[in-house]
């Protein structure tokens, strides 16, 4: 058994790695004529377990489903956002995909928001360009869940971490369809969860993400 292991894992990292190849197909999912945009921001996304295997599992269930991932379309943190723009506005539902960092998101989306969301298009004085679009956040954490509490190690719920990303939909006008959320996804070779558990757990995830998408697209 220990033998076929490595076998097994060099087959599956093949299936995984033909499936991020279309992480950026510019293809929209238009269920009930719904257009869904996913912005994946991980910075090594070649290694990510959790995130790789959620992006596989939705564009496997959902291929219309338009995939930018923001750290190969801007390897060099150079955003064209003219660009990101266009597809934005295309796009009725929003989704970010991402590992939780430092108790927010990676520097690919906190650039992109800052660069992207600006002044007179995604609010103030003429900037309701995203107004009346779903927006739905999905992040994995690598803490367990009970360090998510009051009670726990990091005090705060997730909810309450991700405070300004509710403001942002406030400020922007978009409509909150759902937070879908996996804990204890941190892969350390020989401790912790095994990647076999962590893709497991992300296979979850995933069917819960793919079920909000769907849930938006009939409109309920
Ligand atoms: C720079 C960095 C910061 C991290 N910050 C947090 C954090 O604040 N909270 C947490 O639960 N996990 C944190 N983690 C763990 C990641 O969230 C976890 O490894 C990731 O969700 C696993 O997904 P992946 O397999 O797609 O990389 C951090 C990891 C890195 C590399």
């Amino acid at each position: 058994m220990a033998a076929m292991c490595p076998a097994l894992l060099w087959i599956f990292a093949i299936v995984l790695n033909d499936g991020s190849k279309n992480l950026n197909q510019t293809v929209v999912f238009q269920g009930g004529g719904m257009k869904t945009l996913i912005i994946v921001s991980h910075p090594d996304f070649a290694h990510s377990v959790a995130n790789q295997r959620i992006v596989f599992r939705v564009k496997e269930a959902l291929p219309e489903v338009e995939l930018r991932h923001l750290d190969t379309l801007s390897p060099d943190y150079k955003i064209d956002v003219a660009a990101e723009q266009e597809v934005l506005l295309g796009a009725d539902l929003l989704i970010f995909q991402h590992p939780l960092y430092w108790f927010s998101v990676p520097a690919s989306l906190k650039l992109w928001m800052d660069k992207v969301l600006h002044r007179g298009f995604a609010y103030g004085e003429g900037g309701s360009r995203l107004k009346g679009k779903q927006f739905i956040h999905s992040v994995t954490m690598g803490g367990p869940q009970e360090s998510y509490s009051p009670e726990g190690r990091n005090h705060y719920t997730l909810p309450e971490l991700l405070r300004p990303f509710e403001l942002m939909r406030n400020l922007t006008g978009m409509h909150h369809a759902g937070t879908v959320c996996s804990y204890g996804n941190t892969f350390v070779a020989d401790s912790g969860h095994s990647r076999a558990e962590i893709q497991a757990t992300a296979d979850d995830h995933a069917a819960h993400l793919v079920s909000c998408i769907r849930k938006v697209a009939k409109g309920s």
